[in-house]
């Protein structure tokens, strides 16, 4: 069976371009393909955060991911740094990258774009090679992201290619998997939904907060009887993955009506949003507080992926003579 395999940091709930860009694609591979998906928490820690935090919000990403439906039966589900083999293989890896092409990655460009290089870590500027460690670790086939992460898969299959070079075919060059049409979910502002930019929406929030974010989407100032141009509304493009297409049309043809509100459509989003997510908000809500459930299903799923990187790692060591 091919292998699919994601993961996403601890750096708050999911919102919904996690949830429609990377953990549904995930999910939905989970019975054709053995899946690997994991929280990236040694990942998360170049921003560094609070202790207890980062152990509070690796339960609320693993939590998420049970209550949109992962398997854990089907799909082995673990936290990053209860395989600590994938920092060996970052550190055999490292030795194959060069500080040119980490240069050139965008999220460290950024960074030292916004003039804070002083507080730029190694753990920034090699955050790619850990993320190749983490693909080629699984000998994955396939990576299900959003577009963001394309520059990343770009550089863990170069870093394939330049191990099997020196070293002989030994890792698996990996595929990403994105879907056009969930590439890139806009926010609330119109911009990529993002958890660093504000503009997220969280659909396991309680109805009250979930309207709130749902009531601060970004429209233009047109007021309720003028007529509407749906393809450039962030509401609709919103509304589109959660609505059939009965009901995106009637949308559509409400906005080129006229008399139909910026307002109503929001309410429109919302109710889709309160029935798609009823049934995973509850169960989250089930599990979340039960740590020793988090723990346990994390742990199980830790032992399954030591065994699978186990073998690739002394394939690696092997290959490199350190072994
Ligand atoms: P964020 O940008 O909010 O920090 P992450 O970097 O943790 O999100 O992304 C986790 C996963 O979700 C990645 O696969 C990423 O490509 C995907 N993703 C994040 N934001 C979006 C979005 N707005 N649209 C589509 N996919 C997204
Ligand atoms: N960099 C990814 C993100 O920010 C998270 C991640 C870490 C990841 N390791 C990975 C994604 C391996 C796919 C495969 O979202």
């Amino acid at each position: 069976m091919k292998r699919s395999l994601s993961g996403i940091k601890p750096t708050g709930r999911p919102h919904l371009g996690n949830y429609l860009g990377m953990i549904k694609p995930a999910i939905e591979l989970q019975d054709q393909y053995e899946g690997f998906y994991f929280v990236a928490n040694y990942h998360a820690l170049n921003g560094n955060p609070k202790a207890d935090q980062l152990r509070e919000e690796t339960y609320d990403v693993t939590a998420s991911f049970l209550a949109f439906g992962l398997d854990p039966k089907k799909s082995t589900f673990f936290r990053q740094s209860d395989v600590s083999e994938v920092t060996e293989l970052c550190w055999i890896l490292s030795n194959v990258v060069s500080l040119g092409d980490l240069s050139r990655a965008h999220a460290y460009k950024a960074a030292k774009d916004k003039g804070v290089e002083g507080r730029l870590n190694l753990g920034i500027f090699s955050y790619p090679v850990l993320m190749a460690a983490d693909i080629l670790l699984y000998d994955s086939d396939i990576v299900p992201v959003g577009k963001d992460q394309i520059q990343h898969l770009e550089m863990a299959r170069a870093i394939a290619k330049r191990f099997n070079h020196i070293y002989g075919d030994t890792l698996k060059e990996p595929t990403e998997l994105i879907k056009e049409d969930v590439a890139v979910v806009p926010g609330t502002d119109g911009q990529k939904m993002s958890k660093s930019y504000g503009n997220g929406i969280d659909p396991l929030l309680p109805s009250k907060q979930l309207k709130k974010q749902v009531m601060s989407i970004v429209s233009d100032s047109k007021e309720l009887e003028d007529i509407k141009d749906p393809d450039t509304c962030h509401i609709v493009a919103l509304y589109k993955f959660f609505a059939s297409a009965e009901e995106l049309a009637t949308i559509k043809e409400n906005y080129r009506k006229g008399g139909y509100g910026y307002g109503h459509a929001k309410l429109a989003l919302l109710e889709r949003l309160e029935s798609y997510f009823s049934d995973a908000r509850n169960e989250y809500n089930r599990i979340r507080p039960d740590l020793g459930y988090l723990e346990q299903t994390l742990n199980e799923g830790a032992a399954k992926a030591k065994e699978s990187a186990r073998v690739v790692l002394e394939r690696t060591r092997k290959a490199c003579g350190i072994q």
